[in-house]
């Protein structure tokens, strides 16, 4: 790799990609604690060893032991060189290269994120000049403000048959790209195209990064059906894999660990419009389990607001399932009257959404339990009531500790108006008499518990990485030669010398070192150990100091042995067993004084 790439450059451009979200697109991740696994992309397996650190920037397969940065993974998933790895980055990082990029794997997919955004570019447009005033009217009606326009670049699509279609043309897109994007369409009578969304509000809805790739259009009339048109399935674009605010809410999601969750699109621009940044909308479509695990890759939790009617509460259940599949916390929170979030701020103002957000959380449990007692109005019979319970064990099983336990077991008892230890009972008699417990989270299942085991020199190598002092400590005392791993004691001695000439040097640079020099899979697992705070700490590296002298010593009494053995075979020379002396001597010596200390 030649030297002419600017260090800055590169680090700046891996700075804005974030690891997750890449790797993310081509293998599915789970989040654990603050990392990520998934099926190892490089060598065929069953059970997850295959983990990214979005804090290390940095990904390792505990099974095949390939590992890197974001360029090592394109440039070995996509069989590239660093060039054109660093030219795909840069242009996700929206850095510009010296160079001009030269054409692009994909095409396609390409041409069509361009095609949108000129679209969004139109639609907005349209919704500030003249003929947007109608649209304008309705959003200052549904109380949008200016802000949000802006900041969900919202826009008008007018009542032209072909208005997007002519522009987009104008601007050099083919009929192809622009029947591939699905907001044109062909007319079966005279094969022209016309335009998909016509006298609608336009919702763009943006990937995680920004890029839009499709569109959901609202009518502003009442009578006309149906409410929202939105763009098809397309190569950028599909229903099942998004969520709509993603863009916008996920760095408050990384924050706090939780989202809530809404229905429509209106609900997360209102929510939004009201101070809660952390909220999306399942595309207004049934909730997958795609959308969960997209969901795992920023919290841990997600709050369930969707509408208040009986389909919204019916639509509760089915996501709460699929959010506790995969891995979640789930905690619902009821709207009254049958109210959405957006009518519900219009209703009450942001102060009346933070208090109610904040006073009507509910867990599962007592969200079922609620259910229940409305579908069973009257004396529901004793078995009934067991029934409801059993039902309820997988739900009890995934509670974090006995407080929550018992807080619920008195909430069912008092509930249904029976003792607490029948519900006891009910929830403990799995035990005995059913088969084995329920799967209760599919990705711990298939989890791959024996990855990660260290050595201690393994953990001496991380520490030295990450301490200056401690890599001062040993490389003075025991030097960098004992380290057998070759790969090892080169990185070491790679550190050394940048260290020399640069003190502030540090891991992300020798990130870009070590893949030059073909390291990178070793430093991938060095960093693993440095993210797990498992590095060797002070005790642990005196003793490790302390072990390694001791066999110096012992194997420098080996070589004088060896050499006093040689000297009889040879035949005594006086001279030769006088130096042998001084040199016992002075190993003496030098071992007491090391015993004082
Ligand atoms: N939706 C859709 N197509 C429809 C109806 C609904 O795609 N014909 C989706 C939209 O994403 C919508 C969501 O389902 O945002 C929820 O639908 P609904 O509750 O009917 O609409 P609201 O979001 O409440 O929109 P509004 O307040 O403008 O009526
Ligand atoms: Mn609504």
């Amino acid at each position: 790799m030649a030297k002419y790439y600017d260090e800055q450059t590169i680090r700046d451009i891996e700075s804005r990609v974030d690891i997750v979200d890449l790797i993310g697109e081509s293998v599915s991740l789970t989040r654990k604690g603050n990392r990520y696994w998934g099926l190892c992309p490089f060598h065929g397996e069953k059970t997850a060893s295959f983990c990214v650190s979005r804090d290390r920037q940095m990904y390792y397969c505990f099974g095949c032991h390939e590992g890197g940065n974001v360029y090592s993974f394109l440039m070995k998933t996509q069989g590239i060189g660093f060039p054109e790895a660093l030219k795909i980055l840069a242009q996700r990082a929206g850095v510009k290269l010296p160079e001009t990029a030269p054409a692009h794997r994909n095409r396609e997919k390409e041409e069509l994120l361009r095609l949108h955004q000129a679209a969004a570019g139109y639609y907005q447009g349209l919704l500030k000049s003249v003929q947007g005033k109608h649209a304008r009217l309705y959003l200052q009606q549904r109380s949008i403000t200016e802000e949000s326009i802006e900041k969900f670049g919202l826009g008008y699509a007018n009542e032209n048959w072909s208005g997007l279609c002519d522009w987009l043309m104008k601007k050099g897109f083919s009929q192809s790209a622009l029947e591939k994007s699905g907001l044109a369409r062909k007319s079966e009578k005279n094969g022209n195209i016309f335009d998909l969304l016509r006298n609608r509000i336009i919702f763009p809805i943006y990937q995680y990064d920004q890029a839009v790739i499709a569109f959901g259009g609202r009518t502003m009339e009442k009578d006309v059906q149906p409410k929202y048109l939105n763009s098809p399935e397309t190569p950028i674009f599909s229903k099942r894999k998004n969520l709509y605010g993603l863009s916008w809410a996920r760095n408050s999601m990384r924050e706090q660990s939780v989202v809530f969750l809404v229905e429509g699109y209106m609900d997360c621009l209102k929510m939004s419009q009201a101070g809660i940044q952390n909220v999306v909308a399942s595309l207004g479509t049934a909730f997958t389990s795609e959308q969960a695990s997209l969901l795992h890759r920023y919290v841990e939790r997600v709050v369930l607001l969707y509408d208040g009617d009986d389909a919204g509460q019916r639509e509760t259940l089915r996501a709460s399932g699929l959010l506790q599949q995969e891995g979640l916390g789930v905690d619902i929170l009821t709207l009254p009257n049958d109210m959405d979030p957006d009518e519900f701020v219009t209703a009450y103002g942001s102060k009346g959404l933070y208090d109610f957000l904040k006073e009507n959380r509910q867990s599962i449990i007592s969200f079922k339990l609620g259910q229940w007692l409305k579908n069973h109005e009257g004396r529901p019979a004793l078995e009934e009531k067991s029934q409801l319970i059993r039902g309820l064990r997988t739900d009890f099983q995934r509670l974090p500790g006995e407080m929550e336990r018992d807080y619920h077991i008195e909430l069912l008892a008092m509930k249904l108006g029976i003792p607490e230890n029948l519900v006891r009972r009910e929830l403990k008699a799995e035990k005995t008499f059913s088969n084995k417990p329920k799967k209760t989270n599919k990705t711990s299942q298939k989890w791959n518990n024996n990855t990660e085991n260290y050595t201690l020199t393994e953990r001496v190598v991380a520490a030295m990485l990450l301490n200056p002092v401690w890599f001062e400590q040993i490389s003075s005392q025991v030097g960098l030669e004992i380290f057998t791993n070759e790969q090892d004691r080169l990185l070491l001695k790679m550190v050394a010398k940048e260290r020399q000439q640069e003190p502030a040097f540090d891991l992300k640079d020798l990130q870009f070192r070590a893949l030059q020099d073909g390291l990178e899979n070793r430093l991938a697992r060095l960093q693993m150990i440095i993210e797990t705070k498992w590095t060797a700490d002070q005790i642990l590296i005196d003793d490790f100091i302390a072990r390694v002298k001791k066999l110096q010593e012992r194997s420098k009494w080996r070589r004088l042995l060896k050499e006093i053995q040689q000297m009889d075979e040879k035949g005594t020379n006086s001279d030769g067993i006088k130096k042998l002396l001084f040199q016992i001597n002075q190993v003496f010596h030098a071992e007491r004084k090391e015993e004082e200390k």
